[in-house]
């Protein structure tokens, strides 16, 4: 799959939390964020967007390497066999400070600095 739709759809309307994973010089870093917060910003079939207040570390490594990976996960989700699925999000990113869709993140959660922009390119379902 290439978009948000289906079963991935499915998942962004019942996730509790989604992990975002950056690359660094040091590694892979991990940070986190609210499905709940997904779900107000709205997303489309290729574009997700999350507030941003803190992901210092985040934006730094996205500068040097824009990939990015996304878990989001739900018992409620039906999986191949049993109860709950989750899937890899995987595409780009970049944290945006100005314009129509932060103006549209800072009116929603006014702590943002920012909007985090995630480009969806390819998801996986892992159950
Ligand atoms: C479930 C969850 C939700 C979070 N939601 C946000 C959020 O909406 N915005 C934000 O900036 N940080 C959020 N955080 C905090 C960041 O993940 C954490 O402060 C991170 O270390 C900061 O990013 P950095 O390490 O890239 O500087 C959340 C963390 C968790 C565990």
């Amino acid at each position: 799959m290439n978009k948000i739709e289906g079963v991935a759809r499915e998942l962004c309307e019942a996730s509790e939390f989604v992990a975002i994973v950056t690359s660094g010089d040091d590694g892979p870093h991990v940070v986190g964020n609210w499905g709940e917060y997904l779900r107000r910003m709205g997303y489309t079939e290729d574009t997700l967007v999350f507030p941003a207040g803190r992901y210092r570390k985040t934006e730094e490594n996205l500068a040097r390497n824009n990939r990015v990976q996304l878990l989001i996960a739900s018992k409620k989700v039906m999986g191949t066999r049993t109860p709950g699925q989750g899937c890899v999000i995987a595409g780009t990113a970049e944290i945006v400070h100005a314009g129509e869709l932060v103006d549209a993140v800072k009116a929603k959660f006014p702590w943002a600095r920012g909007a985090l922009v995630v480009h969806v390119e390819n998801v996986q379902t892992q159950l």
